[in-house]
């Protein structure tokens, strides 16, 4: 278990397991972008551990970049829009897949996908190491999901709680109490 600020969790995925699902996603990516030299396109900060994961099993010729997402809040909390900031490779024509770390209602996602699209890629894909199914709320469906976990909020693995958390190797889950 670990003690983050006022928050307890315990482990969900050990960083084993983990592992496995990762090199097994990359194995499926390898397999379908042969010869379409991919772009990989991370969503910073909580991807960072999962891509670099990701793309030392990427056998392919391939790029990474790293975006983030910056909120611009309206008046009401339900009018914030985010925009991708730093994405400064062409992506026109390319065959782009989007890392993200959790895909919870689907927001980021789809705002991500957006984005991307306005710059006419030639494909986008969308690889998460982490959907909760119960929490969706748009219709999004990444090609490429680590795991289904059931809707608690989690850290570790470059996922966070208040900042806490990313350094953490395993996956954990808030206790309940
Ligand atoms: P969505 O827009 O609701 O899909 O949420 C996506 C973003 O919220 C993720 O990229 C995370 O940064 C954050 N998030 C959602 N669920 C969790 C969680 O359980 N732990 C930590 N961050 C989360
Ligand atoms: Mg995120």
């Amino acid at each position: 278990m670990v003690q983050l600020k006022d928050k307890t969790f315990e482990v969900l995925l050990p960083h084993l397991e983990i592992g496995r699902r990762v090199r097994a996603l990359a194995e499926q990516i390898n397999q379908d972008y042969q010869e379409k030299c991919p772009l990989f396109v991370a969503v910073l900060n909580g991807s960072f551990m999962f891509a670099a994961d990701l793309l030392k099993n990427i056998d392919i010729p391939c790029e990474i970049t790293f975006v983030k997402l910056t909120s611009y809040e309206g008046t009401q909390r339900s009018n914030t829009l985010t925009q991708l900031v730093g994405l400064r490779e062409g992506i026109a024509g390319r065959h782009v897949i989007i890392i993200e770390d959790i895909v919870d209602s689907g927001i980021t996602i789809e705002q991500v996908l957006a984005d991307v699209k306005q710059k006419n890629p030639q494909s986008v894909r969308v690889a998460t190491l982490l959907l909760k199914p119960e929490a969706l709320e748009k219709p999004v469906a990444p090609e490429y999901v680590g795991f289904e976990i059931a809707n608690k909020f989690v850290v570790g693995y470059g996922l966070d709680y208040d900042g806490l958390g990313r350094n953490l190797p395993d996956i954990y889950a808030l206790k309940a109490d």
